[in-house]
């Protein structure tokens, strides 16, 4: 039997959903999974996600880097936002990171019950989908969203994996349907179709334009962050086919 796909369009409605038994892929493609996948991609050792500002700061005293976003801008007093590009230099190598942001590493910790959990991303779409297939499991597409609600980007993240799945995986229901359909309308242009979306609307308005342009892009890494004991580590790499 043809394993299944299928998404969860908002962390709020993770009661929906058994997660034990699962690959759950965590996405928040503005930003948090996008920049996971950069920094590993550039040699962070471990991410340790959390979901409050204070348990983030608490960490500092370890030694860790940290890394604090609310609304789309660096929270004061950690010492890395949530921008790709801050997760590109040499100083990140080997090192340890405390991540906190409004949505995606919340997402992650509430994910924690399923099989395996990995961060998925544009980025690393292809290597997701090959680790998946591999798997032979169910998967479940875990959207950060925003605060609760429903995100096109996310939303747009599982159709792609979807499609990639399209020969091995079968839709669990109408939300991956609903999810592929969006996706086929985006992939030429993705930056176009959510040019209205709330997210990009909030970081255009942050100036960081090119953060968006970034994390649209396919298959740039082929890292996969997974979640091992609560840390996030980099999967080995697995061939995309
Ligand atoms: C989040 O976790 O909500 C985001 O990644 C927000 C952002 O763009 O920094």
């Amino acid at each position: 039997m043809m394993p299944l796909i299928d998404v969860c369009f908002s962390p709020e409605l993770l009661h929906l959903y058994e997660l034990p038994g699962k690959v759950v892929v965590v996405v928040d493609v503005l930003r948090a999974t996008s920049t996971m996948v950069t920094a590993f991609a550039h040699g962070i050792e471990k991410i340790i996600p959390v979901s409050s500002l204070e348990d983030c700061l608490n960490q500092k005293q370890a030694g860790y880097l940290t890394a604090a976003e609310r609304e789309g801008r660096k929270a004061e007093g950690f010492d890395l936002g949530n921008s790709p590009f801050s997760y590109m230099e040499p100083e990140i190598k080997g090192k340890t990171l405390v991540m906190t942001t409004t949505n995606g590493t919340h997402a992650i910790r509430l994910s924690m019950a399923a099989d395996k959990v990995v961060a998925g991303a544009f980025l690393n779409v292809g290597s997701v989908a090959a680790m998946a297939k591999a798997e032979g499991k169910d998967v479940l597409v875990v959207c950060a969203g925003w605060k609760g609600n429903f995100n096109l980007e996310d939303t747009l993240f599982a159709g792609a994996l979807a499609e990639r799945l399209k020969n091995d995986f079968k839709p669990a229901n109408d939300a991956t349907l609903a999810a592929q359909h969006l996706y086929r309308l985006a992939w030429t242009d993705k930056a176009a179709f959510l040019a209205d979306s709330s997210h990009v609307k909030r970081l255009k308005n942050l100036d960081i334009t090119k953060d968006i342009v970034f994390c649209l892009q396919e298959d740039v890494y082929d890292v996969i962050p997974i979640l091992e004991n609560e840390i996030l580590v980099k999967l080995q790499p697995v061939a995309v086919t």
